[in-house]
Protein backbone atom coordinates (compact mmCIF):
# COMPACT_ATOMS: atom_id res chain seq x y z
CA UNK A 1 0.00 0.00 0.00
CA UNK A 2 1.28 3.46 -0.87
CA UNK A 3 2.20 6.17 2.21
CA UNK A 4 1.25 9.03 1.99
CA UNK A 5 2.50 11.89 4.19
CA UNK A 6 0.98 14.92 5.51
CA UNK A 7 2.33 17.42 7.12
CA UNK A 8 -0.28 20.11 8.78
CA UNK A 9 0.44 23.84 9.97
CA UNK A 10 -2.63 25.91 11.56
CA UNK A 11 -3.74 26.64 8.04
CA UNK A 12 -5.37 22.87 7.97
CA UNK A 13 -7.57 24.14 10.82
CA UNK A 14 -8.57 27.67 9.85
CA UNK A 15 -11.64 26.65 8.45
CA UNK A 16 -12.43 25.51 11.27
CA UNK A 17 -12.34 28.68 13.08
CA UNK A 18 -8.63 28.23 14.74
CA UNK A 19 -6.37 31.31 14.17
CA UNK A 20 -3.54 30.88 12.50
CA UNK A 21 -0.27 32.46 13.98
CA UNK A 22 1.01 34.76 11.47
CA UNK A 23 -1.41 36.12 9.56
CA UNK A 24 -1.96 39.00 11.56
CA UNK A 25 0.54 40.86 11.93
CA UNK A 26 2.47 38.26 14.24
CA UNK A 27 0.20 38.05 16.96
CA UNK A 28 -1.83 34.99 18.00
CA UNK A 29 -5.44 35.73 19.35
CA UNK A 30 -4.09 39.53 19.96
CA UNK A 31 -0.59 38.05 21.71
CA UNK A 32 2.48 38.53 21.00
CA UNK A 33 3.46 34.77 20.65
CA UNK A 34 7.22 35.03 22.87
CA UNK A 35 4.82 36.35 25.43
CA UNK A 36 2.44 32.81 25.18
CA UNK A 37 4.57 30.22 23.91
CA UNK A 38 7.69 30.38 25.48
CA UNK A 39 9.96 29.25 28.89
CA UNK A 40 10.42 32.67 29.40
CA UNK A 41 7.04 34.16 28.84
CA UNK A 42 5.86 31.35 31.27
CA UNK A 43 7.79 32.26 33.62
CA UNK A 44 7.50 35.82 33.69
CA UNK A 45 3.43 35.75 33.78
CA UNK A 46 2.42 31.94 34.23
CA UNK A 47 -1.43 33.43 35.19
CA UNK A 48 -1.36 35.12 31.47
CA UNK A 49 -0.07 32.12 29.82
CA UNK A 50 -2.02 29.35 31.73
CA UNK A 51 -5.16 31.74 31.02
CA UNK A 52 -4.27 31.66 27.48
CA UNK A 53 -4.44 28.12 26.89
CA UNK A 54 -7.21 27.85 28.94
CA UNK A 55 -9.22 29.71 26.37
CA UNK A 56 -7.39 27.83 23.67
CA UNK A 57 -9.02 24.57 24.92
CA UNK A 58 -12.49 25.79 25.49
CA UNK A 59 -12.53 27.54 21.88
CA UNK A 60 -11.26 24.19 20.74
CA UNK A 61 -13.97 22.15 22.64
CA UNK A 62 -16.62 23.75 20.25
CA UNK A 63 -14.17 23.74 16.91
CA UNK A 64 -15.33 21.14 14.16
CA UNK A 65 -12.91 18.97 11.71
CA UNK A 66 -13.43 20.71 8.26
CA UNK A 67 -14.06 19.08 4.88
CA UNK A 68 -9.89 18.65 4.34
CA UNK A 69 -9.76 16.94 8.13
CA UNK A 70 -12.38 14.77 6.43
CA UNK A 71 -10.79 14.06 3.37
CA UNK A 72 -7.51 13.35 4.66
CA UNK A 73 -9.27 10.76 7.23
CA UNK A 74 -11.04 9.46 4.20
CA UNK A 75 -7.65 8.50 2.43
CA UNK A 76 -6.96 6.04 5.03
CA UNK A 77 -9.56 3.88 2.84
CA UNK A 78 -7.29 3.57 0.02
CA UNK A 79 -3.00 4.44 0.83
CA UNK A 80 -1.92 4.18 4.34
CA UNK A 81 -1.98 7.76 6.02
CA UNK A 82 0.68 9.34 8.23
CA UNK A 83 -0.39 12.77 9.49
CA UNK A 84 2.61 14.93 11.12
CA UNK A 85 0.71 18.28 12.14
CA UNK A 86 2.49 21.31 13.97
CA UNK A 87 -0.93 22.10 15.58
CA UNK A 88 -1.89 21.48 19.10
CA UNK A 89 -5.76 20.91 18.50
CA UNK A 90 -7.29 17.27 17.74
CA UNK A 91 -9.21 18.37 14.60
CA UNK A 92 -7.85 15.07 12.59
CA UNK A 93 -7.90 12.60 15.01
CA UNK A 94 -11.78 13.79 15.33
CA UNK A 95 -11.95 13.56 11.71
CA UNK A 96 -11.13 9.67 11.66
CA UNK A 97 -7.10 9.77 11.24
CA UNK A 98 -5.25 7.07 12.99
CA UNK A 99 -2.10 7.67 12.44
CA UNK A 100 -0.89 11.53 13.90
CA UNK A 101 2.35 12.53 15.12
CA UNK A 102 2.16 16.01 17.31
CA UNK A 103 5.48 17.82 16.81
CA UNK A 104 4.21 20.74 18.63
CA UNK A 105 2.35 19.00 21.81
CA UNK A 106 -1.70 18.33 22.16
CA UNK A 107 -3.65 20.90 24.05
CA UNK A 108 -6.21 18.73 25.07
CA UNK A 109 -3.12 17.12 27.47
CA UNK A 110 -0.88 18.91 30.32
CA UNK A 111 2.87 17.50 31.97
CA UNK A 112 4.23 18.10 34.99
CA UNK A 113 6.85 21.09 35.57
CA UNK A 114 9.29 18.63 36.94
CA UNK A 115 9.05 15.96 34.89
CA UNK A 116 8.15 16.62 30.79
CA UNK A 117 7.24 12.61 30.38
CA UNK A 118 4.45 12.82 33.36
CA UNK A 119 2.04 13.59 31.03
CA UNK A 120 -1.75 13.34 31.42
CA UNK A 121 -5.23 13.86 29.55
CA UNK A 122 -7.08 17.66 30.54
CA UNK A 123 -9.84 19.06 28.93
CA UNK A 124 -10.38 21.88 31.57
CA UNK A 125 -8.97 25.06 32.46
CA UNK A 126 -5.66 24.79 34.31
CA UNK A 127 -4.72 27.00 37.06
CA UNK A 128 -1.29 27.55 39.06
CA UNK A 129 -2.21 25.59 41.80
CA UNK A 130 -2.62 22.52 40.30
CA UNK A 131 0.31 20.04 40.41
CA UNK A 132 1.16 16.56 39.75
CA UNK A 133 1.00 13.59 42.10
CA UNK A 134 4.77 14.89 43.44
CA UNK A 135 3.74 18.81 44.12
CA UNK A 136 5.12 20.07 41.25
CA UNK A 137 2.95 22.88 38.90
CA UNK A 138 1.42 21.45 35.44
CA UNK A 139 1.48 23.28 32.20
CA UNK A 140 0.72 22.72 29.07
CA UNK A 141 1.80 20.13 26.67
CA UNK A 142 3.17 22.32 24.33
CA UNK A 143 6.02 22.59 22.12
CA UNK A 144 7.00 26.39 23.15
CA UNK A 145 9.78 28.40 20.94
CA UNK A 146 13.22 27.14 22.19
CA UNK A 147 12.11 23.91 23.97
CA UNK A 148 13.19 20.18 22.42
CA UNK A 149 10.62 18.52 19.76
CA UNK A 150 10.65 14.96 20.90
CA UNK A 151 8.86 13.56 17.99
CA UNK A 152 11.31 14.94 15.72
CA UNK A 153 13.01 11.43 14.98
CA UNK A 154 9.31 9.53 14.68
CA UNK A 155 8.70 12.29 11.74
CA UNK A 156 11.94 11.76 9.87
CA UNK A 157 11.57 8.30 10.01
CA UNK A 158 7.90 8.49 8.83
CA UNK A 159 9.11 11.33 5.75
CA UNK A 160 12.09 8.38 4.55
CA UNK A 161 8.95 6.26 3.69
CA UNK A 162 6.91 8.64 2.05
CA UNK A 163 5.27 7.96 -1.60
CA UNK A 164 3.55 11.43 -1.63
CA UNK A 165 4.02 14.41 0.81
CA UNK A 166 1.15 16.85 1.28
CA UNK A 167 1.98 19.90 2.79
CA UNK A 168 -0.76 22.09 3.98
CA UNK A 169 -1.20 25.24 5.53
CA UNK A 170 2.21 26.26 6.90
CA UNK A 171 4.12 29.03 6.45
CA UNK A 172 7.40 26.68 6.79
CA UNK A 173 8.99 29.40 8.73
CA UNK A 174 9.66 27.19 12.09
CA UNK A 175 12.35 24.62 12.53
CA UNK A 176 12.50 21.69 12.82
CA UNK A 177 9.09 21.09 11.37
CA UNK A 178 9.96 23.16 8.07
CA UNK A 179 13.19 21.22 7.40
CA UNK A 180 11.63 17.74 7.24
CA UNK A 181 10.61 18.03 3.98
CA UNK A 182 14.41 17.44 2.97
CA UNK A 183 14.07 14.01 5.03
CA UNK A 184 11.78 12.35 1.95
CA UNK A 185 12.97 10.30 -0.85
CA UNK A 186 14.10 12.26 -4.12
CA UNK A 187 11.39 10.73 -6.41
CA UNK A 188 8.82 11.41 -3.51
CA UNK A 189 5.96 13.51 -5.06
CA UNK A 190 5.21 16.86 -3.23
CA UNK A 191 1.60 18.59 -3.02
CA UNK A 192 1.87 21.76 -1.30
CA UNK A 193 -1.82 23.45 -0.36
CA UNK A 194 -1.75 27.04 0.92
CA UNK A 195 -3.58 30.24 -0.27
CA UNK A 196 -0.16 32.16 0.00
CA UNK A 197 2.20 29.01 -0.69
CA UNK A 198 6.09 30.05 0.62
CA UNK A 199 7.81 28.17 -0.79
CA UNK A 200 9.86 27.65 -4.47
CA UNK A 201 9.30 24.99 -7.30
CA UNK A 202 10.69 21.86 -8.39
CA UNK A 203 9.78 19.12 -11.17
CA UNK A 204 8.41 17.40 -8.23
CA UNK A 205 6.28 19.82 -6.50
CA UNK A 206 2.76 20.63 -7.10
CA UNK A 207 1.66 23.65 -5.77
CA UNK A 208 -2.06 24.67 -5.03
CA UNK A 209 -3.05 27.81 -4.18
CA UNK A 210 -6.49 27.22 -2.27
CA UNK A 211 -7.77 27.17 1.04
CA UNK A 212 -7.65 23.85 2.75
CA UNK A 213 -10.90 22.89 2.07
CA UNK A 214 -10.50 22.78 -1.98
CA UNK A 215 -7.06 22.69 -2.41
CA UNK A 216 -6.71 18.62 -0.25
CA UNK A 217 -9.77 17.47 -2.69
CA UNK A 218 -7.84 18.61 -5.87
CA UNK A 219 -4.33 17.82 -4.83
CA UNK A 220 -5.59 13.87 -4.18
CA UNK A 221 -7.16 14.21 -7.74
CA UNK A 222 -4.09 14.75 -9.04
CA UNK A 223 -1.82 11.62 -7.24
CA UNK A 224 -0.18 9.87 -9.72
CA UNK A 225 0.29 6.48 -8.07
N1 LIG B 1 -6.16 26.81 4.18
C1 LIG B 1 -4.84 26.51 4.09
N2 LIG B 1 -3.88 27.36 4.51
C2 LIG B 1 -4.24 28.52 5.06
C3 LIG B 1 -5.61 28.89 5.21
C4 LIG B 1 -6.59 27.96 4.73
N3 LIG B 1 -7.90 28.22 4.81
N4 LIG B 1 -5.64 30.11 5.81
C5 LIG B 1 -4.36 30.48 6.03
N5 LIG B 1 -3.51 29.54 5.57
C6 LIG B 1 -2.05 29.48 5.60
C7 LIG B 1 -1.33 30.83 5.59
O1 LIG B 1 -1.22 31.30 4.24
C8 LIG B 1 0.02 30.46 6.18
O2 LIG B 1 0.95 30.06 5.18
O3 LIG B 1 -1.65 28.87 6.80
C9 LIG B 1 -0.31 29.26 7.07
C10 LIG B 1 -0.22 29.54 8.55
O4 LIG B 1 1.10 29.84 8.91
P1 LIG B 1 1.50 30.10 10.42
O5 LIG B 1 0.50 30.99 11.05
O6 LIG B 1 2.93 30.53 10.45
O7 LIG B 1 1.33 28.65 11.12
P2 LIG B 1 2.32 27.41 11.15
O8 LIG B 1 3.13 27.33 9.91
O9 LIG B 1 1.49 26.24 11.52
O10 LIG B 1 3.25 27.79 12.37
C11 LIG B 1 4.21 26.85 12.78
O11 LIG B 1 4.78 28.18 14.71
O12 LIG B 1 4.10 29.50 16.48
C12 LIG B 1 4.54 28.25 16.10
O13 LIG B 1 4.27 26.22 17.24
C13 LIG B 1 3.58 27.16 16.46
O14 LIG B 1 2.98 25.16 15.24
C14 LIG B 1 3.21 26.55 15.12
C15 LIG B 1 4.41 26.88 14.27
Amino acid sequence: MEHIVVLTGAGMSAESGLKTFRDENGLWEGHDVMQVASPQGFAKNPELVLDFYNQRRRQLQDAKPNAAHKALAGLEKDYKVSIITQNIDDLHERAGSSRVIHLHGELFKVRSTYNPSDIKPWRKDLHLGDTCERGHQLRPHVVWFGEDVPMMGKAIDTCQKADILMIIGTSMQVYPAAGLIHYIPDETQVYFIDPKPNITGSSRLTVIAEPATTGVRKAISLFNL
